[in-house]
């Protein structure tokens, strides 16, 4: 070999890494996969008029509207979408499905130790999905709490006076907007509730209350870790309130505020207030792996740990959490609720997991399977091992990245920095300058001139989170008005992305010419973006 010209080269390729999440380099590195199934779309891309057939049937709605009619990017849901791998594949068919204590559930068990932590592997609650645990513990925790004979604290409008008064307007605003009869007597805290996770709340009468941290929307965009909890807002709630706190909640990452990162120093100074007032906190922990691929390459002092070590770090300042296997699982289906021997949760509620081994045996299954298949199990065990692959998350968040950069230089505004699972097109941002009211809901009509181009998005704002009450809209509190496009884990190509903002790029030139829409079912119905039905204003 010609040493000198083949080194000139590899010192080519070699500038060519960096900087390693931006162009040329992010093109030159090859995906750390290849494709191994495909699935070829049955419809015709260009048939406009046909969408928009199927869409009037469905009343604008883009979870009504067929998945086999979209031919580009299906960005509805990062949530049991995801490509399985070979190997889960290949683990799957040596599924064991035994009645009780199937192989799958002993290799889960090891499987929880290496990636949480030795402490997580006891008392695990395996469920079909993750809002199922969810009704499992907030339903149980309700019922221990409420059976309590002495409940010693009205309800939540006798608020304490040493309540800070913004926070305390927020907790007022919210009980009055809560379409229950009987008022909630307990809070959950969260950086910010998930709405599964917040109706569930709900039900059993509690109240969800977010304290996302004060750069989390439409404050600092340098912050690497918008996703964080407010400590202070925190301290506070539990200093004045603290005996109605069941429980302290952390979504990693940050769902319903953009996907965006929790640092280790919030998780650590929340975990912190959390033993100052004996209060378990918890993790909803859907996409761990991808929030401590975050910690590794934002936060100072991780950059040369590895995820699994960040991961069980991260775990060991926590009493219970919470997950859907759909996300970080990397599998279609599986959840699970965890509390971690000896922990808070333990302590606090001693009866509380005789409580769900029952809720399990007669909503799920036994505890052993907990209403999933026992090749599942196995599809789940392998999939934790992917996740926290430095390849996997690398290509997989700059792939988000990537996405949300060519939006960016489209004009198009979105969620910065951009989160670890999907991008947030900032909706009050993208109508800036034109003719639109809150009561428009131009968030959905962007949904469906986007589902006619191809591609499906999904509205996460003020129509999926205000509520109507009182004859009036209420927006959600903090207010935030996106849709998102949620890349599914191992589905798609940059190209395919490319599409679809391409699609956002034509609708976001002749914005002034996009409708709001009118609600013609469902305005006042709980979880409403689900069910609701929208046509167009005319004229508007
Ligand atoms: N918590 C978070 C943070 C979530 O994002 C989800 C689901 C759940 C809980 C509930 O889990 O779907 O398995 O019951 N999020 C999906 C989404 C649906 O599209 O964001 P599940």
């Amino acid at each position: 070999m010609a040493e000198n010209v083949t080194n000139f080269f590899i010192s080519k390729f070699r500038e060519l890494l960096t900087p390693e999440f931006s162009e040329p380099a992010a093109y030159f590195r090859p995906r750390p996969y290849r494709n191994a199934a495909v699935r070829f779309t049955s419809c015709r891309f260009d048939d406009f008029e046909q969408r928009r057939a199927i869409l009037e049937k469905a009343g604008m709605n883009v979870f009504l509207f067929p998945a086999s009619q979209i031919p580009g990017c299906d960005l509805l849901s990062d949530s049991g979408t995801t490509t399985m791998t070979m190997e889960q594949w290949s683990r799957m068919l040596l599924g064991d499905e035994a009645y009780g204590s199937n192989e799958g559930f002993f290799e889960l068990k090891d499987q929880v130790a290496e990636t949480f932590g030795a402490r997580w592997s006891e008392n695990l609650f395996i469920f079909h999905q993750g809002r199922a645990a969810e009704s499992a513990l907030f339903s149980n925790l309700s019922g221990i709490l409420y059976d309590e004979k002495t409940v010693a604290f009205g309800p939540l409008d006798s608020l304490s006076e040493r309540l800070e008064p913004g926070l305390a307007a927020s907790i007022r605003k919210k009980i009055g907007i809560l379409q229950k009869s009987e008022a909630p007597l307990y809070i959950i805290p969260n950086n910010s509730h998930f709405d599964t996770t917040a109706a569930n709340i709900e039900k059993n009468r509690m109240l969800p209350l977010d304290l996302p941290c004060r750069e989390h929307i439409g404050g600092d965009a340098d912050c690497p870790f918008r996703g964080n909890m407010d400590t202070q807002a925190l301290s506070n709630l539990l200093e004045a309130e603290g005996d109605r706190i069941p429980l302290i909640y952390l979504t990693i990452t940050n769902n319903t505020g953009g996907g965006q990162p929790v640092s280790m120093a919030n998780i650590r100074a929340v975990a912190e207030i959390a033993e100052k007032y004996s209060i378990p906190l918890l993790f909803d922990a859907c996409r761990f792996a991808e929030n401590a691929w975050f910690i590794r390459h934002g936060e100072t002092g991780y950059g040369s740990k590895s995820i699994g070590e960040i991961v069980r770090e991260m775990f060991a300042l926590v009493d219970g959490f919470h997950i859907s296997f759909k996300k970080d699982g990397l599998v279609n289906i599986g959840g699970a609720l965890l509390f971690k021997e000896k922990g808070r949760m333990q302590e606090r509620y001693p009866g509380l997991t005789n409580r769900i081994t029952d809720h399990q045996i007669l909503t799920e299954g036994h505890p052993t399977y907990g209403g999933m298949a026992g090749r599942d199990l196995k599809g789940v065990v392998e999939g934790l091992r992917t996740v926290v692959g430095q390849e996997y998350l690398d290509y997989r968040i700059g792939q988000v990245r990537r996405f949300g950069q060519r939006l960016q230089r489209c004009g198009i505004p979105i969620l910065s920095p951009v989160g670890g699972h999907a991008v947030y097109i900032d909706i009050d941002g993208f109508f800036e300058g034109t003719d639109t009211s809150d009561g428009d809901f131009k968030g959905i009509s962007l949904t469906a001139l986007l589902m006619i181009a191809g591609h499906r998005f999904c509205e996460l704002g003020l129509f999926a989170f205000g509520r109507y009450r009182g004859g009036r809209e209420h927006p959600p509190d903090p207010r935030v008005n996106f849709v998102r496009g949620a890349v599914p884990r191992l589905a798609y190509e940059d190209r395919d992305l490319a599409a679809a903002a391409e699609a956002l790029r034509i609708l976001h030139e002749h914005r002034e010419r996009i409708p709001g829409v009118e609600v013609t079912y469902g305005r006042e119905l709980s979880l409403r973006h689900f069910k609701s039905r929208f046509r167009f204003k005319a004229g508007k």
